[in-house]
């Protein structure tokens, strides 16, 4: 898989989370990287690691800035959120246990939903956000 890039496309104008979306896009370039290579199953179970801490960070620091502003579709949202955070959790585990490897087809899965995320639900919060001065 090539390098991954974090397109002006996907940014939405709040240094928080567009800092944190670059984020994912880093890790997921460090996978990319070792990919290629290696036997380093150790090193690759710890990037997965940070990713799945990542995303419970970054899924929980939009869940409360929309509690704090009443932002209407949250349950969905959230929902959305859960159920990407259970898939990337049970891929750290499958990974750990050795029952997979960094398939293309996981990495790829990984990176559409990300994106689509970014670009479908997540600028649906950024009005009321900046509303109140995030
Ligand atoms: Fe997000
Ligand atoms: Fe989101």
């Amino acid at each position: 898989m090539e390098t991954l890039e974090f397109a002006p496309g996907l940014q939405l104008g709040i240094k928080l989370i567009d800092e944190q979306h670059a984020r994912f896009f880093e890790l997921m370039n460090q996978l990319i990287a070792l990919d290629a290579g290696s036997d380093e199953r150790a090193v690759v179970a710890g990037v997965i690691g940070e990713l799945v801490t990542y995303v419970t960070v970054h899924f929980r620091t939009e869940e409360e800035l929309m509690a704090r502003f009443d932002y209407p579709e949250i349950q969905a949202h959230q929902l959305e959120h859960a159920r990407f955070a259970g898939q990337v959790e049970e891929f750290h585990r499958r990974f750990e246990r050795g029952d997979i490897g960094l398939e293309d087809e996981m990495m790829a899965y990984l990176v559409d939903w990300f994106t689509t995320h970014v670009r479908r639900e997540d600028p649906k919060y950024v009005p009321l956000f900046k509303a109140n001065g995030v």
